[in-house]
């Protein structure tokens, strides 16, 4: 089932998306060639405490951070630590927090200059197929019109979408019904009809070569098969009467 928010729960998920963006441009600023990501988890864990807010991934199935930083071939759900960032890296780093009973989550991926060509348009793409998804968040629309306008755009420029992760509602729950791929399955016009108060997390995961994965012993680390790099968005929209909100914008 998938459960549509009221006008007051929506404006409740805007306060936490608001706790979200402010986590994420802290840490993206934090983010230089020396700091390890062990680093950024502390600046996130500091400025959730200061919003009043909990943090939604730390003890979610054992995870033990708030923070997720993948670094290059590592495609999500990278546990921080005394690795130190370099030139030529990026990392996605992946939020949640939890304010007033409810949940937002969010992830950008952030390059160290200077990457090469490729890489920059890797990220480029991916947080453009984010913005063509989030476009399709309105109540004429299908899910199916979110996953295909993600997947037509990556494969176009010539990338990979994983599949092993998707997008999910959210709400009262970090993760909520209904699972929101990144590829066409249901296809265009198919799937759930979007109704005004469902929320969406989005979150495209794109690499410059296979789209397959695999888990580190860590159990946690999905990175690509093939050593290619990944890049990761994501943000909260809303469907609303006037079209699509982002809940997780600053
Ligand atoms: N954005 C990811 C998700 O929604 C991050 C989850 S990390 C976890 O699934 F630790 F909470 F699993
Ligand atoms: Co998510």
């Amino acid at each position: 089932m998938i459960v549509c928010k009221s006008a007051v729960e929506l404006e409740k998920m805007r306060a936490a998306g608001r706790v979200v963006a402010k986590v994420l441009e802290t840490v993206v600023a934090r983010v230089a060639p020396g700091v390890t990501t062990l680093e950024l988890e502390e600046v996130a864990e500091r400025q959730i405490a200061a919003a009043g807010a909990e943090a939604a991934f730390k003890g979610y199935h054992g995870y033990p951070c708030v923070l997720c930083t993948s670094v290059n071939d590592e495609v999500v759900h990278g546990i921080p630590s005394e690795r130190k960032l370099e030139r030529g890296d990026i990392v996605s780093i992946d939020v949640g927090v939890k304010l007033d009973g409810f949940f937002a989550d969010a992830a950008t991926t952030v390059a160290l200059e200077p990457v090469s060509p490729e890489v920059a348009r890797l990220l480029r793409v991916t947080r453009q197929a984010l913005d063509r998804a989030m476009g399709q968040a309105r109540p004429d629309r299908y899910l199916g019109d979110i996953s295909a306008a993600v997947q037509e755009y990556v494969e176009a420029a010539g990338f990979s979408v994983v599949r092993e992760f998707v997008g999910h509602g959210i709400g009262a729950a970090l993760h909520e019904e209904p699972p929101v791929p990144n590829y066409a399955t249901p296809t265009k016009g198919r799937g759930p009809k979007l109704e005004v108060g469902m929320v969406l997390a989005i979150e495209p995961m794109v690499t410059n070569g296979s789209p397959a994965v695999k888990i580190r012993p860590d159990r946690w680390t999905a990175v690509t098969a093939d050593g290619s790099y990944a890049a990761h968005f994501e943000h909260c929209v809303a469907v609303t009467p006037n079209g699509p909100w982002i809940l997780t914008e600053p």
